[in-house]
């Protein structure tokens, strides 16, 4: 029988212990509540753990992680989380994270089928058809692979914008900014996109909704 999954058991008594060390009030301190500044937006990639590559702890980051960091409005999962960060948690920041090398880009990029997640690469491929001229010109593969990966980042930065949550909360003068970022498998570090996205950054009327009050 493989026992390789004691390892994560035997992994989170060292964590426990170590950091019960370095403050004995650790845990006493994050069982109280949580009250996070950031919502981390990022692919579900085993090379890309939120909190690791950004040096935070425990209680500093609300987390949601899909295939290529996608962010659709019928998804109820991603939906949930981002209205309990912006109404509940009252998150400042909401950071989506892509990366260079990401496996989901690159699916949708070609034309090869992997079952279900082709269905969620779709929302990939109308990224790639919108900006098709551009990224038709990028002959290098690799290249044109993570040409791709940011313009799914800027696009999901906007997918977020376009919420009625987001909105809602810029209208009830919370100061949310939408960043987003790439993250290098290959230097270990993060790229800022030129995307930020706060109030007094419109979108198209088409996407504004009419708040009540
Ligand atoms: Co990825």
């Amino acid at each position: 029988m493989d026992k390789a999954y004691l390892k994560l058991i035997e992994g989170n008594r060292r964590f426990a212990l170590s950091k019960k060390f370095d403050d004995p009030e650790f845990f006493k301190k994050l069982s109280l509540g949580q009250k996070p500044e950031y919502l981390w937006i990022g692919c579900s990639d085993s090379r890309v753990p939120a909190n690791e590559v950004t040096n935070t702890e425990s209680g500093e980051m609300f987390v949601h992680r899909n295939i290529a960091n996608v962010v659709v409005h019928t998804d109820f999962n991603l939906m949930s989380v981002v209205e309990y960060a912006v109404n509940v948690l009252e998150v400042k920041h909401i950071i989506v994270c892509g990366h260079y090398g990401c496996g989901g880009v690159r699916a949708a990029m070609g034309t090869s089928t992997f079952g279900l997640v082709d269905n969620w690469l779709r929302n990939i491929k109308d990224v790639y058809f919108k900006h098709r001229l551009e990224l038709d010109n990028i002959e290098d593969t690799d290249k044109r692979a993570d040409r791709l990966t940011e313009l799914n980042v800027i696009e999901q930065v906007r997918n977020l914008a376009k919420t009625k949550i987001v909105q809602g909360a810029w209208h009830g003068g919370k100061k949310i900014e939408i960043h987003g970022w790439v993250y290098g498998l290959n230097n270990g570090l993060i790229t800022e996109l030129n995307v930020l996205h706060d109030e007094t950054d419109d979108i198209e009327p088409i996407y504004r909704y009419k708040m009540d009050k």
